[in-house]
């Protein structure tokens, strides 16, 4: 049967319309390891690229091999830092999955690259690949607080990123931390209008959080950092979000800001909860399989991950069937961060119960009443107060 037949016949005997996927690839390689930074980043002398480049379209490959009725929205290529991938290897991921897969006209291709002056050179040959969004990670605009932090570039080379890759790619976006180190309201302020006035139309503005394990957490517990107390914390958070709608973007998420129409389509699906493909060292996936929504995660350690690949075609080491209680907490505490909150009729669609009957409602009483929470029988979303305390909201709504 030729190709064309078998697409028809394919057509013909799928029983609903498709599902929204997103697909993400995980590099686990940085020049330098940032001490603030707890993900799956490890620094290589040298990063054996052909290896792991065979390894991911394995994983690929396995991935989506038994999968069904889905069209792909978005392919995310996050790390560590992909942009030390070789594009070459970008390109051969992509080209696999879009003659793989059914995809949107529309379809999303991000990058996140770092502005180092190695990496910046290849940004035309990401766009060449096939990359139209690339998130930046330029993290602060301040020469002390780069060196602070750990970067391997300065600020100009981070306004040289842009300015380029301005001119190669339609969407660009790219991430500041801010809450730093003995960081006052109005040098974040000043800060924050510099990037307002270079950003295109999308920004993830990120506080600093201590993560275990980290130098940062070390210096902490040394009592060697000190970072902003909590009432200071929600200033700078207002001032971001009173800033940033004044340039016409919106916190669409917690962190994410964007002009209508820019948000992430790739993080969106996480945060509504759709199926998402994740390869690559410990990289996570949602995906439904006959009906039954699968957990499944990758070995973290990059060595192993590819021994693992090398030997059995794949390195899942977690692929766990969520029940409907599983399914309800992980969609509310992704929902809630979103402005949007959490549509109730594809609540009931994804977890096979009503939203009313996965929360307590004399909590959600209670939270409406102090203001934390908006719910009109529609949609749940929290509040600006609301969204400052998520954690804690999180921990007593869901049943
Ligand atoms: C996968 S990471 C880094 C991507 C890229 N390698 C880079 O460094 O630009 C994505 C983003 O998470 C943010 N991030 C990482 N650790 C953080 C922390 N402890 N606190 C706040 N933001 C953090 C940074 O803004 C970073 O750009
Ligand atoms: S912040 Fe980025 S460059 Fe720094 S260690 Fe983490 S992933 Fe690597």
């Amino acid at each position: 049967m030729n190709e064309i037949k078998l697409l028809n016949l394919e057509k013909k005997t799928r029983k609903h319309k498709p599902d929204p996927l997103a697909l993400y690839i995980h590099w686990p390689f940085c020049l330098s390891k940032c001490p603030y930074c707890d993900f799956n980043s490890h620094v290589a002398q040298i990063i054996p690229q052909e290896t792991y480049a065979h390894a991911l379209l394995q994983e690929l490959r396995h991935a989506i091999s038994n999968i069904e009725n889905y069209k792909l929205t978005s392919i995310f290529f996050g790390g560590g830092t992909p942009s030390l991938m070789d594009p070459i290897t970008v390109h051969k991921l992509i080209d696999y999955a879009i003659k793989h897969l059914p995809v949107t006209e529309d379809l999303e291709i991000t990058l996140e690259a770092n502005p180092t002056s190695v990496e910046i050179q290849k940004l035309k040959d990401f766009q060449q690949a096939g990359v139209n969004r690339i998130s930046l990670g330029i993290q602060s605009l301040n020469q002390q607080a780069l060196q602070r932090l750990g970067r391997q570039h300065d600020a100009k080379q981070a306004i040289d990123a842009l300015t380029l890759a301005k001119r190669l790619f339609p969407r660009i976006s790219f991430d500041l931390i801010y809450a730093r180190e003995e960081q006052t309201l109005s040098e974040w302020q000043k800060e924050l209008k510099m990037a307002l006035d270079l950003a295109h139309d999308h920004l993830s503005l990120y506080q600093l959080t201590i993560e275990p394990g980290t130098v940062f957490a070390k210096y902490e517990k040394q009592g060697k950092l000190s970072l902003p107390d909590e009432k200071l914390s929600s200033e700078l958070l207002i001032a971001t979000e009173e800033m940033t709608h004044q340039y016409g973007m919106y916190n669409y998420e917690i962190s994410n800001y964007a002009k209508i129409g820019a948000e992430s389509r790739h993080n969106l699906a996480y945060w509504r909860y759709q199926d998402y493909i994740g390869i690559g060292p410990g990289a996570h996936g949602r995906i439904t399989e006959n009906a039954v929504l699968y957990a499944t995660e990758r070995k973290k350690n990059p060595k192993i991950w590819l021994e693992l690949v090398q030997k059995n075609g794949n390195a899942l080491i977690i692929k766990e069937a969520l029940n409907s209680i599983d399914k309800a907490r992980e969609m509310i505490l992704m929902g809630l961060r979103l402005k949007e909150g959490v549509d109730s009729i594809a609540f009931q669609k994804k977890c096979n119960m009503t939203l009313t009957n996965a929360i307590d409602m004399k909590i959600l009483e209670a939270l409406v009443e102090e203001d934390y929470i908006l719910w009109d029988q529609k949609r749940l979303k929290t509040t600006p107060t609301g969204s400052m305390r998520l954690n804690a909201i999180l921990d007593i709504l869901v049943k």
